[in-house]
């Protein structure tokens, strides 16, 4: 094939600079694979007539080869192998699918793992995320049989186990948000800490984070994971969040509320424990038509306790179901 072998002979030094312009030109043949001997590179281009020549000629006046350019790899992924493209989040090294297709399940974790080569165990819900600790059970449908893994994070290495702890990816942004409001030196109140990717990421940024959870597996990974990211500052204390944040009364600039399920129950508890003018992070679920409705709650909360709240932001973090989102109410707590 003529066309499969143009390309410009380039000196090595100015390599890369010529390969960024013919990208940006759209001049560039991904298809095919740069070579190099000594002292040239050999650059694959998609055609060397007409206004594409001059093209090439305006970036620098290189000489045009007629080489083997040897074809890339075709590109395989999971969408080229099915036809249609899977759903599933990954935590780790572990995919966890949501089928596409009925009885599809089976071949979709085939297909992620022959493509995505960081993938070793695929797994599929097999419950909804339950109970007080809010885990979920899942069934092995390829790869290795393992639950556990280490997810990265906004830079964090977070050990876990799928079955035994709470944790999802799609909160990497919204826990960034906060990190972003956090400041050296003050003292931050995790009621639901979990594997402690909030109180983990806020310790790393010399904050003094004091990290709830009732469930002792959370709390022997988040202690691991300070260890394994080398970060001190977090106190990690197992047990129900309404008791042990009575400890840090009117301390905290900051007090991070995710448990979206039932977080209300714990506003009065959050109040307290919000130093004046701290700032509480409250997540919750609800309804496309009546986002932020938990205002109503959160004010109620505070006049039974004898504080008053002033909004400062709502956001939606994700979607959580057909019509149904996980939301942010961000206020500061006035006490005087
Ligand atoms: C939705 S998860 C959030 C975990 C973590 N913040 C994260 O982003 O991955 C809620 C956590 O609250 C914990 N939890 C539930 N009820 C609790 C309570 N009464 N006191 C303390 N922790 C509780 C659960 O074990 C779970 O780890």
């Amino acid at each position: 094939m003529a066309g499969s072998s143009r390309g410009i002979r380039v000196p090595r030094a100015r390599g890369e600079a010529v390969r960024k312009a013919l990208v940006e030109r759209g001049l560039f043949d991904r298809g095919r694979k740069i070579s190099s001997d000594g002292s040239f590179v050999y650059l694959p281009v998609l055609s060397l007539e007409g206004e594409a020549f001059s093209a090439i000629k305006m970036i620098s006046d290189l000489e045009p080869v007629e080489a083997p350019f040897e074809a890339e790899k075709p590109i395989v992924t999971p969408e080229s192998i099915l036809g249609y493209k899977p759903s599933y989040e990954v935590v780790g090294d572990i995919a966890i699918v949501e089928p596409v297709r009925p009885k599809g399940a089976q071949m979709e974790a085939e297909a992620l793992l022959s493509a995505e080569r960081h993938l070793r165990a695929i797994l599929i819900p097999a419950s909804d995320v339950e109970g007080e600790f809010r885990t979920r059970r899942f069934h092995h449908l390829a790869g290795e049989r393992r639950t556990s893994t280490i997810h990265r994070e906004n830079g964090l290495r977070l050990k876990l186990d799928l079955e035994k702890v709470y944790f999802s990816p799609r909160l990497a942004t919204e826990r960034l948000r906060i990190a972003e409001q956090v400041y050296p030196g003050q003292t931050v109140l995790d009621m639901f800490a979990g594997v402690g990717p909030f109180a983990l990421l806020l310790a790393k940024r010399g904050a003094r984070v004091m990290a709830i959870d009732k469930n002792p597996y959370a709390i022997c990974y988040l202690l691991e994971n300070a260890a394994l990211n080398k970060i001190q500052g977090v106190e990690a204390l197992e047990g129900d969040a309404a008791l042990l944040a009575q400890r840090f009364e009117g301390q905290a600039y900051h007090v991070i509320m995710n448990l979206p399920h039932s977080a209300s129950g714990f506003l009065p508890s959050a109040m307290r424990a919000t130093r004046e003018g701290g700032i509480v992070h409250y997540y919750t679920f609800a309804p496309e038509d009546d986002l932020y409705r938990d205002w109503d709650t959160i004010e109620k909360a505070a006049y039974e306790i004898g504080v008053r709240v002033e909004a400062l932001y709502q956001g939606i973090v994700r979607s959580y179901a057909p019509r149904v989102y996980n939301v942010v109410l961000d206020f500061s707590v006035v006490k005087r």
